[in-house]
């Protein structure tokens, strides 16, 4: 396989035989937009690559619910080997399975998806957290695997949870435990992966579910994942619920769901999500309507984005990639959108009238 460092060491090596950089071409590399424009370039090349890495982990995962549903084993081994590959993309490059994650709709086999969906952000935040190799494949196994103590009750979680009666909410309030005693069955699921799935309800500040654990009780990766688990579910539509735009989710994160995790958590996924996760639609003090593509980790609020349309809602004929961290003249997100917001047309853009 072909290493992003190398591409973009050739994409800037043949910048600088068409005479862009002349001088110290690793110069260049400092500019991020600069970095950025190389990657998204690259990303369109490894697109490919990384959607069938999302389709084979939701395969597999799909599978193992299948299995478990009818009371068999699910193959351990391969669903293993697809989170130690989806953890070496995203040391490499996130961006396209992060992008795959934050803006897959939610289809028949939702469960799947969000399965999928919360391994990657797991991954993501363990990354910002420096975890190592083998940590990751834990917090990704754990991850994936989340929710396999719902394998039998899918038809419960699919409904409004405001037509649920109290026995249906009891039963699904039960699906970590379900899922541990699951777990438990296979010796080659990590201890620490395990306690994943019996502990990514349970919240910071005592008021998860189902042992109502507090504090450092909870393990580290648990609380990663409760993170992540919130985050897919709040910002992909769900039973009975519309999607919150990812920019609305962090606010509401620092505003009411502080105490749910440790700040060292919170922290973490800013730093690698940005205010702005990427793929987010913003509108810039100037009116230029654009999508993040790439976060400045020190500079959550001002991400690098690809301006797609002018102040009028005409699309650019050429996009032009801007990092707001490196903007001196004001430049800075005024709104940020969710696609349903937005009517986005071939030549143009416009804004959904709110009714
Ligand atoms: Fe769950």
């Amino acid at each position: 396989m072909v290493r992003l460092a190398d591409l973009i060491k050739q994409k800037m090596e043949e910048a600088r035989k068409a005479g862009e950089y002349p001088d110290k071409p690793q110069e260049k590399l400092k500019n991020k937009a600069e970095l950025a424009k190389a990657i998204c370039e690259i990303n369109k090349a490894k697109s490919e690559e990384s959607c069938a890495y999302y389709e084979d982990v939701r395969k597999l995962i799909k599978e193992a619910f299948f299995q478990l549903s009818k009371d068999s084993n699910f193959e351990l081994a391969s669903i293993k080997d697809i989170v130690s590959k989806v953890v070496d993309q995203l040391v490499i490059d996130g961006s396209k399975l992060l992008k795959l994650a934050i803006s897959k709709p939610a289809p028949e086999d939702y469960i799947i998806c969000h399965s999928v969906n919360v391994c990657i952000f797991s991954i993501e935040i363990g990354l910002s957290m420096k975890y190592n190799k083998s940590d990751l494949n834990t917090i990704g196994l754990g991850a994936l695997l989340h929710d396999i103590g719902l394998a039998k009750m899918t038809s419960i979680f699919l409904t409004d949870p405001t037509k649920l009666s109290s026995t249906d909410v009891n039963l699904l309030k039960s699906h970590p435990l379900v899922g541990f005693e699951i777990a438990g069955k296979y010796v080659d699921i990590a201890e620490d992966a395990k306690k994943i799935i019996a502990q990514h309800h349970e919240r910071y500040n005592g008021s998860g579910y189902p042992q109502a654990l507090k504090g450092d009780a909870i393990s580290k990766f648990s609380q990663i994942v409760g993170l992540a688990n919130l985050f897919e579910s709040k910002t992909h539509p769900r039973p009975g619920r519309k999607k919150m735009v990812p920019y609305e989710f962090m606010k509401e994160l620092f505003t009411h769901e502080e105490n749910l995790f440790a700040t060292d958590i919170i922290k973490a996924m800013v730093k690698r999500f940005g205010i702005y996760p990427i793929s987010s639609w913003v509108m810039l003090n100037s009116n230029q309507i654009c999508q993040v593509c790439d976060v400045n980790e020190n500079f959550p609020l001002r991400p690098i984005v690809n301006v797609l349309f002018d102040a009028e809602g005409k699309r650019l004929s050429q996009p032009k990639i801007l990092n707001l961290a490196e903007q001196k003249s004001g430049v800075h997100i005024k709104e940020a959108f969710g696609e349903t917001d937005l009517i986005i047309g071939e030549k143009d853009i416009k804004k959904r009238e709110v009714r």
